[in-house]
């Protein structure tokens, strides 16, 4: 069994998009394939039509099993979506994994004890994963024997692929596990200029670290979401059913190459080098011109109206995340000795949103959010370095 992780914390990389139709054209090409849902947003029942509220059991509930050592319930919460296609759902249960889980053994580990029981009724498993690195892409990335990189063809997403592959590294370093890390261009447009050259940078470099099929960009993908349906089902003559295909050929066709228990690629080596080339690549790339239109002047108040995660204004930093039914918000890092006592964000709106104004002088810091007692990391800063418990630390730099 070959177990695909489709990991970058960037959202709105096509990661969802990829696991759907790409556990669809295995199935469509004889391989029994199941599709894990490890994202609290459940978008893969939403892609796949399984109403929402029938889904009584989810894969939070299968994993919390798992922890706890109970019996596997992996099979009563399956869906069958087609012929050979199954779903392991979620929903937004599994936004309570990580808290629910905190200070047990092996908690990472939950997710591979469930698919190792089953690794001789499947021939591929595909998962979800969240747009962000925690206790739940931990458990993806320890069941895996493949990660899959969507990176959209756009200028900033180079960034979030260099800040995705260290993340990567450390994890790697931590569990000593040899995983296949490919790169797969997604969302490509090739009437755009810039998309057209951020691929020919991206083979340049990743050359054999990337997937050749690239998953174009096409309307029918989104429509097919939309209704519920693979693109398989939805319009097999379209070119974005032909990307999954070929997706899927290439996948079927290195099989042999992919054997757990002889996995010949040291996934550290490799990345310290895919790394180096995609900062290389950031530095080489241009930045997007400026739109020449006149910019409307904006005051303070409107800036920070539109934005979370943490941003540099008028020599202070500020702090901003949404958390509609939290209590409580506090922010504890390096600059306050990691006391979140007298660091207590102020709900802003009635959204939920939370924000606090610091001063910080010039220098690198890390912290933490302290959300109703729970520590966690900024989910809107996409720089991320583990700390000594396994856990990350969000981290800063004032300029
Ligand atoms: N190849 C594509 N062509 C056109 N639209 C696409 C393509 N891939 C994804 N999309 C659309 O882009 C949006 C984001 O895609 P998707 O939900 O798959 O991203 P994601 O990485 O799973 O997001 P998240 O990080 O929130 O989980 C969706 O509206 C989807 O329909
Ligand atoms: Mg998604």
């Amino acid at each position: 069994m070959r177990t695909i992780a489709v990991i970058n914390q960037k959202g709105g990389c096509g990661k969802t998009t990829i696991s759907i139709n790409l556990a669809a054209a295995l199935a469509t090409k004889g391989k029994q394939t199941l599709l894990v849902d490890m994202d609290p947003q459940g978008h893969c029942a939403v892609g796949l039509a399984v109403p929402e509220e029938q889904i009584e059991q989810s894969t939070y509930d299968v994993l919390i099993g798992a922890g706890r050592g109970e019996p596997m319930r992996l099979r009563e919460i399956l869906w069958q979506i087609s012929d050979r296609f199954e779903l392991a759902p979620s929903n937004i249960d599994l936004a309570a994994f990580e808290q629910q889980m905190g200070g047990v053994d092996n908690r990472e580990n939950c997710l591979r004890k469930v698919l190792d029981e089953i690794q001789d009724e499947y021939d591929y498993v595909v998962i979800d994963c969240p747009p962000s690195v925690g206790l739940l892409t931990f458990n993806a990335l320890r069941a895996a024997t493949d990660v899959m990189v969507p990176v959209e063809m756009g200028y900033f997403s180079l960034h979030g692929l260099s800040r995705q592959l260290e993340t990567l590294t450390a994890f790697c370093e931590q569990c000593k596990q040899n995983i296949n890390v490919t790169v797969l261009a997604s969302m490509y447009d090739i009437r755009t200029k810039m998309g057209r050259e951020i691929l020919a940078e991206l083979k340049k470099h990743f050359s054999e670290r990337m997937f050749k099929t690239v998953v174009n960009f096409n309307t029918k993908l989104k429509e097919a979401a939309s209704l519920g349906q693979p693109i398989c089902e939805y319009d097999p003559s379209c070119k974005g059913f032909k990307d999954f295909l070929s997706l899927a050929d290439e996948l079927i066709g290195s099989d042999t190459q992919i054997h757990r228990a002889n996995l010949v690629n040291s996934l550290q080596a490799k990345l310290d080098k895919i790394s180096a080339s995609a900062d290389e690549l950031l530095a080489d790339t241009p930045a997007p011109k400026p739109q020449k239109q006149q910019q409307p002047i904006v005051s303070c108040d409107e800036k920070l109206a539109d934005f979370y995660g943490v941003r540099q204004l008028d020599g202070h930093v500020v702090f901003s995340t949404i958390y509609p039914r939290a209590q409580q918000v506090q922010i504890a890092g390096d600059f306050n000795e990691w006391k979140p006592e007298n660091a207590a964000l102020d709900r802003v709106d009635e959204k939920g949103k939370w924000q606090l104004t610091m001063p910080l002088n010039k220098g690198l810091y890390r912290y933490r959010l302290v959300v109703d007692g729970q520590w966690q990391q900024d989910p809107y800063n996409d720089w991320i370095e583990m700390n000594p418990f396994g856990e990350f630390n969000s981290v800063l730099n004032v300029e």
